[in-house]
């Protein structure tokens, strides 16, 4: 029976294994797992937060080393049993709500105000936001971001507020954007999953991107370089979030007098075809 706390398996729970962002999280945790002996083992909530009980209560049960959390919302009685376990976890992809854990994130609110800054700059002012639900921290940033950058523009914004952050979500308010009249000339998605739905749907209509309707996504997953029309991103750092929230991990699970620390990167604008300078 291994002493508490020597366990050699690292737990990480992802909102969306669905999405590519995450599988890049889990690939940078397993670089410092692994480089330490240790192996990760990845569960999915899918948003869920009976399924995200479930698993952290299997985490706690296995004495794991700790756990890597990208929570669904950091209140609730999920998160205070499996505090009560005294199993140790960091929050990846989200900013913890207090000092009780370290944390590594991107701030959301500079990357929204990226997407919108440059949406004015190349000449929009019919601008929509389609966002993932507001229960998620980083969807309430990102839009708190792109309305701050906004704010004493002429530009007008529509937010929509899509019912997941997947690619079917993202066709979904894409199709409502087509019969907006008049239509936005340009749209930001809160994650690249969405922006991929919304192209899909312009495409399907025939409307041009970015002529006749600019897209922008947030994340920079492989596949927004490969998308039909190459897809301009804010970008995060999935790879170095997921590396940097098990490096604190191992630090914090080693010394326990390590002290806990709020880890923020800032995201980048990669700048694509979807949202060309207009003519
Ligand atoms: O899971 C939804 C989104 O939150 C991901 O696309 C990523 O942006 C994360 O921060």
């Amino acid at each position: 029976q291994l002493r508490a706390g020597r366990s050699r398996i690292m737990g990480l729970l992802v909102l969306d294994l669905g999405n590519p962002f995450f599988v890049d999280v889990a690939r940078g945790a397993e670089q410092a797992a692994h480089a330490e002996g240790l192996n990760i083992i990845t569960c999915n909530s899918g948003q869920r937060s009976d399924l995200e009980a479930s698993y952290l209560a299997m985490f706690a049960e296995q004495r794991v080393r700790g756990v890597l959390l990208s929570p669904v919302a950091t209140s609730g009685e999920a998160l205070r049993a499996f505090r009560r376990s005294g199993t140790p976890y960091v929050f990846v992809d989200r900013k913890a709500p207090t000092s009780e854990a370290s944390s590594v994130a991107v701030d959301d609110i500079a990357g929204g105000a990226l997407a919108g800054r440059h949406l004015l700059e190349t000449g929009h002012h019919r601008i929509a936001f389609v966002n993932g639900p507001a229960i998620l921290a980083q969807c309430r940033d990102r839009e708190q971001g792109v309305r701050s950058a906004l704010t004493g523009s002429s530009a007008e914004l529509t937010v929509l507020e899509a019912i997941g952050l997947d690619v079917t979500s993202g066709r979904d308010a894409g199709a409502r954007l087509l019969g907006m009249s008049p239509r936005p000339t340009a749209v930001f998605c809160a994650n690249d999953l969405l922006a991929l739905g919304v192209l899909q749907a312009m495409v399907g209509a025939g409307v041009r991107v970015p002529d006749e309707m600019a897209i922008i996504g947030y994340d920079d997953i492989e596949f927004a370089g490969a998308a039909a029309v190459p897809l301009t991103s804010v970008r995060q750092p999935a790879q170095r979030l997921g590396r940097t929230a098990a490096e604190l991990l191992l630090a914090e699970t080693a010394e326990t007098t390590a002290e806990r620390q709020a880890v923020v990167f800032t995201p980048e604008l990669v700048v694509r075809e979807s949202t060309r300078v207009r003519r």
